[in-house]
């Protein structure tokens, strides 16, 4: 048996302005995903889970369900990928079994089991968490050694199914952890001091595929001007990232949340949390595709910015930035 977790992740910066060529600087957090994978006797996958549902089939159709989903990425055709991959929860776990299978070679049956504290669909990079905490799983249960390139690799091929054409920077905080400077192609460690932040969740009703289509379809002139703007927010925030103290990035998050709003990806809500946020003092932002997920928040008194955001009946979690990437562990 193999058995690895990986961290979820909040964009400190850079949102969508990396799928344009932009750098982003991403940070891993304290909850994560862990994943067991032993072989199996008969040629099945069977994969049971808390909070992913589960899945029952034949290696053969998992390999072959994953060459139909490869044919319609291949043709771009994401409308008909993502409705296959998301008919139903256990359609995603045949998606993502057959793929990584299929991507090592592996023809055998094997049965594994996903435990997941990183809430799906909410900005914190759950997808790519177990995309690639299966991926190293799998292939160390069959005694394939993957280097960390060739595991985000094809780690990122899966997250492919469930995002089209993801920059590959949620893999890659994933991978290594703590704190990063992301641009396509590029990955730097940052030496960010471990901080806490506030989590505020709200609901997403849109996926990632469909807020980045959504940027992609806005005026170009308005678009690039937006996105020169969080290019020079980022190298901004790059200076301040490793400091003490939050008065630049409060600054610098107050100002990237104004961007990524003209980019018509946040919510009413999200900016209402927003408000109260800056009403105290404290930088708060959307993170990741946006339309919903989780709002960052930052401030130099935690407390009174729970009391403040509480108060109007928001509900903040506590999380811890700048935590280990990829790990092995023992269930
Ligand atoms: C999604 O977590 C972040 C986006 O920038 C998409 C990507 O980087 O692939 C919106």
């Amino acid at each position: 048996m193999a058995s690895y977790s990986c961290p979820g992740k909040i964009h400190l910066i850079g949102e969508h302005s990396v799928v344009y060529g932009k750098p982003a600087i991403l940070a891993a957090i304290d909850r994560r995903t862990y994943v067991s994978v032993r072989k199996d006797r008969d040629e099945k996958i069977t994969i049971s889970s808390k909070g992913f549902g589960s899945f029952h089939g034949s290696v053969k159709d998992c390999l072959d369900f994953s060459g139909r989903l490869d044919s319609l990425h291949g043709k771009g055709d994401f409308k008909k990928l993502f409705a296959a991959v998301r008919k139903t929860p256990s359609s995603s776990l045949r998606a993502l079994a057959g793929k990584a299978a299929k991507e090592l070679g592996i023809e055998e049956g094997f049965s594994a089991r996903f435990k997941s504290g990183i809430e799906s669909n909410a900005g914190l990079g759950s997808s790519a968490a177990l995309s690639l905490a299966f991926t190293k799983s799998l292939a160390s249960c069959f005694g394939i050694r993957l280097g960390d390139k060739k595991a985000g690799k094809i780690s990122l091929s899966v997250e492919r199914l469930f995002h089209g054409r993801p920059s590959g920077a949620d893999t890659a905080i994933c991978q290594r952890g703590g704190i990063i400077w992301f641009r396509k192609g590029t990955v730097k460690s940052l030496n960010g001091r471990k901080k806490e932040i506030l989590l505020v969740r709200t609901k997403r009703e849109s996926t990632t595929g469909e807020m980045v289509a959504k940027v992609k379809a806005m005026d170009p002139q308005k678009r690039i001007a937006i996105m020169d703007e969080l290019e020079r927010l980022t190298f901004e925030m790059r200076k301040h990232v490793s400091k003490r103290g939050n008065e630049k990035t409060v600054d610098i998050f107050n100002s990237a949340q104004q961007s990524l709003r003209a980019l018509g990806i946040s919510t009413p809500k999200i900016g209402r949390i927003c408000d109260v946020v800056r009403e105290i003092g404290g930088g708060a932002k959307l993170s990741g595709a946006g339309g919903g997920g989780c709002v960052v928040c930052i401030h130099n008194d935690l407390r009174s910015l729970g009391k403040a955001l509480r108060r109007e009946g928001f509900h903040p979690e506590r999380a811890l930035v700048g935590e280990r990437g990829l790990r092995l562990f023992k269930p």
